[in-house]
């Protein structure tokens, strides 16, 4: 894949602590004098929201077919690339993004089994040259994840519905990611102090600017 200078993304699975990284992280760039957009996937731009909205649906649980939510989460991706990041990319600024490809590489190539193969073709169409540089994979063990995710008591949408052996496989999908692209995913322990977590994040993602 070709990629793009100064974008990056956080992947994890639930509960792995990349919304409290990506905070971190945004203020302390921000402080430093970059100018910094930040979004999540699915999501990030109106339409995007809406087609998240369709994906996290706990009533769809049992009726979405694998290949229409593989399609539907490049819909998302396309819209906020044409909407959000490739304006931002081009503007100069850095993009963070809670989530990206390597969420659709994890959970629907490896989780859901539909492959890596069919995975990167669509990537490549949705994408072009506007993927990260750099993403970063908060890893956690699947009983850890459920361990944080069950303390904050929210229903679980239709992906977190799924059991522990799915979160395996997703996390499984990343290490691979990981080991096999290393130029591009580096995976770090989540297992530790918010600190600990950011001082190891905020080194990688300085190496590149
Ligand atoms: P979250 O933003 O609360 O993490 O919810 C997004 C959910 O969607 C999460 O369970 C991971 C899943 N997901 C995929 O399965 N494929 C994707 O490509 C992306 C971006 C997310």
């Amino acid at each position: 894949m070709q990629t793009a200078k100064r974008f990056f993304s956080l992947e994890g699975i639930d509960g792995s602590g990349k919304s409290t990284q990506i905070d971190m992280l945004i203020e302390k760039l921000t402080a430093e004098g970059y100018s910094v957009v930040k979004l999540r996937e699915p999501g990030g731009a109106k339409i995007s929201e809406r087609v998240r909205e369709i994906l996290l649906d706990a009533s769809f649980k049992g009726v979405m077919g694998d290949k229409t939510e593989l399609l539907l989460y490049n819909a998302a991706r396309a819209q906020v690339i044409h909407e959000i990041i490739q304006p931002a990319l081009d503007a100069g600024k850095i993009v963070i993004a809670d989530r990206f490809a390597w969420s659709t590489f994890a959970y629907q190539g490896y989780a859901r089994g539909l492959g890596a193969g069919m995975v990167q073709k669509l990537t490549e169409l949705t994408c072009g040259s506007c993927f990260p540089e750099l993403t970063v994979v908060l890893d956690l063990t699947v009983e850890r994840s459920r361990a944080r995710t069950v303390k904050r008591g929210e229903a679980p949408d239709r992906l977190e519905q799924e059991k522990a052996d799915f979160f395996e496989r997703v996390r499984q999908g990343y290490l691979a990611a990981a080991r096999e692209y290393p130029e591009c995913v580096a995976a770090i322990d989540a297992d530790r102090s918010p600190e600990e977590v950011f001082g190891d994040l905020y080194k990688l993602i300085k190496s590149r600017l």
